[in-house]
């Protein structure tokens, strides 16, 4: 049982709060140490064909009046840019193991529809196929990332797309790729074989989908001087045994494994932006598991691969809440609070902090679905608290990680606890160091006493993301409502800042 607090005890807590200040982390950043390079594609994007994440989110077709490239949003297509995104991810998602690209080529008005049977039973008419999504990335200049059906596909239909978008030469598919109109082939680097096999990807025992995997695998081949990373199905969340298996049947025939994890949404969330302080800390809690989940999946690894040669591609993950009210219980639209901004800031930090196994993340999902960057409605868009999160994180694209030591108290809530702040740095290619720091705790800001070890003399700036509560959001009638500014708080000392970290806020500051 827990004691309630008497008045004695709350003023002498007030006292201590005015006489010390908020509580004080200790900090080091090894700025001397880095070794690891934090790959950008950590940044990383998924878009499926769900909801109107690809329709209406990305493609509105060459006749809308809504202004497009070829049929892609440019107001889509620009803000994405202005975060670098650095892949994407495309079909699926469950979508990927039930379509069957060569349904979406040619004519548009030609080509076959299929029922979306995952994603609300939907009519799919496949306008949005392999070209569009082949532009879309020229037009976003980010690596394309295409998973393969594996589930209800052939080893056929999955090498002939390979051929398809790599193949220079004369042969059926480079011909047909020709008539379709682009002569010149692609450059495609990831490629996934299959997507949650043991899921809605053709529930299967990890022995028999690491079976699979190989014989798929061996058909996507490379063509004209592409080189394929072939990626393989890793395991939901805490599945350590699917790690197990598939490393130990089939690891030297991979170059990345890749892992979902969801953080759900709380305890009683009703919404994305309808909850209290309860959903707040189990949310975020359950998003700090990740850093478990990783250490587990990396010291099994490690028994198979201590090279350190097969990448965990950390190819689906984010918060996922109760749809807006009124909305498609299947199309997953959920709006994006500061709660998202958090979420994604500490397992962006945690990912960074992985690095030497972590080469890829695709937050779910780009536009409409899920933890989204991006909300449409008709022409207008907004951007989310997620979004702003991945422009202040872009500093840290394929900068050198710096090892942190972090000492910092705890934030407590219903007799639980989690620390209080969450940190990664990294230092540029211009020598710049760049610090995320997020405080979790929603009402004690954290004072924090840094060493910059083995640089000094800095001028330091910041950027803080924040807002007065922790439901707060943007929409499209508000939609600054929250966006990064400027963050004056931080003294440069001798070696290294002070500075004090709002509550519920992440702070990126730059040491040049
Ligand atoms: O991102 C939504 C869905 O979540 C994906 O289609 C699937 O892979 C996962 O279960």
């Amino acid at each position: 049982m827990t004691a309630k607090p008497t008045i004695f005890t709350v003023l002498t807590l007030s006292l201590c709060t005015l006489v010390f200040g908020a509580e004080t982390a200790k900090l080091t950043i090894r700025a001397d140490e880095g070794k690891e390079t934090i790959n950008r594609n950590i940044y990383g994007h998924f878009a499926e064909h769900l909801g109107h994440c690809i329709y209406g989110g990305i493609w509105v077709g060459e006749d809308s009046p809504i202004p497009n490239t070829r049929g892609i949003r440019n107001d889509v297509v620009g803000a994405l840019r202005a975060i670098q995104i650095p892949v994407l991810r495309w079909p699926g998602g469950c979508f990927a193991d039930e379509y069957h690209w060569k349904d979406g080529i040619g004519p548009r008005e030609q080509r076959p529809t299929m029922v979306n049977t995952h994603w609300g039973g939907v009519t799919e008419n496949n306008h949005f196929g392999t070209h569009e999504f082949l532009d879309l990335c020229e037009q976003l200049e980010c690596e394309p990332y295409i998973c393969g059906n594996v589930g209800s596909g052939t080893i056929e239909e999955m090498a002939e797309w390979v051929e398809y978008i790599t193949f220079d030469g004369q042969s059926p598919m480079a011909d047909l790729r020709r008539k379709n109109g682009r002569d010149k082939p692609w450059k495609l680097k990831y490629f996934g074989v299959g997507n949650e096999n043991w899921g809605c990807g053709g529930s299967m025992r990890p022995e028999y989908y690491a079976d699979l995997y190989r014989r798929y695998q061996t058909y996507v081949r490379n063509f004209s001087g592409n080189r394929i990373f072939k990626i393989a199905c890793g395991p939901s969340g805490a599945n350590y045994e699917w790690t197990e298996v598939l490393m130990r049947e089939a690891g030297r025939r991979m170059a990345g494994l890749a892992p979902h994890f969801y953080c759900g949404s709380g305890k009683n969330s009703r919404s994305a932006t309808d909850f209290t302080e309860i959903d707040w800390f189990w949310q975020l809690k359950n998003a700090l598991r990740i850093k478990e989940l990783l250490t587990k999946h990396e010291e099994i690894m490690d028994r198979y691969d201590p090279r350190k040669r097969v990448a965990i591609i950390f190819d689906e993950w984010g918060a996922w809440h109760a749809v807006e009210p009124g909305t498609n219980r299947r199309f997953l639209y959920q709006q994006n609070s500061l709660r998202d901004a958090m979420v994604a800031g500490l397992t962006l930090n945690i990912f960074n902090n992985h690095c030497e196994r972590v080469k890829m993340a695709n937050i779910a999902q780009t536009v409409n679905v899920l933890q989204a960057m991006i909300l449409t409605d008709g022409p207008r868009i907004v951007l989310t608290p997620t979004y702003y999160v991945y422009r202040l994180y872009t500093v840290h694209h394929d900068g050198t990680l710096l090892p942190t030591d972090l000492n910092c108290g705890s934030y407590e809530f219903g007799g639980d606890k989690v620390p209080a702040l969450n940190v990664s740095a990294s230092r540029d290619a211009q020598g710049r160091i760049h610090v995320s720091l997020c405080n979790i705790d929603p009402d004690a800001a954290v004072r924090v006493e840094a060493t910059l070890q083995g640089a000094d003399g800095r001028r330091i700036t910041g950027q803080i993301l924040t807002a007065d509560t922790i439901t707060a959001h943007n929409t499209f009638e508000n939609p600054s409502a929250v966006e990064p500014v400027a963050f004056r708080g931080v003294t440069v000392t001798d070696g290294g800042f002070v500075t004090e970290v709002p509550s519920k806020s992440i702070v990126v500051l730059t040491a040049q």
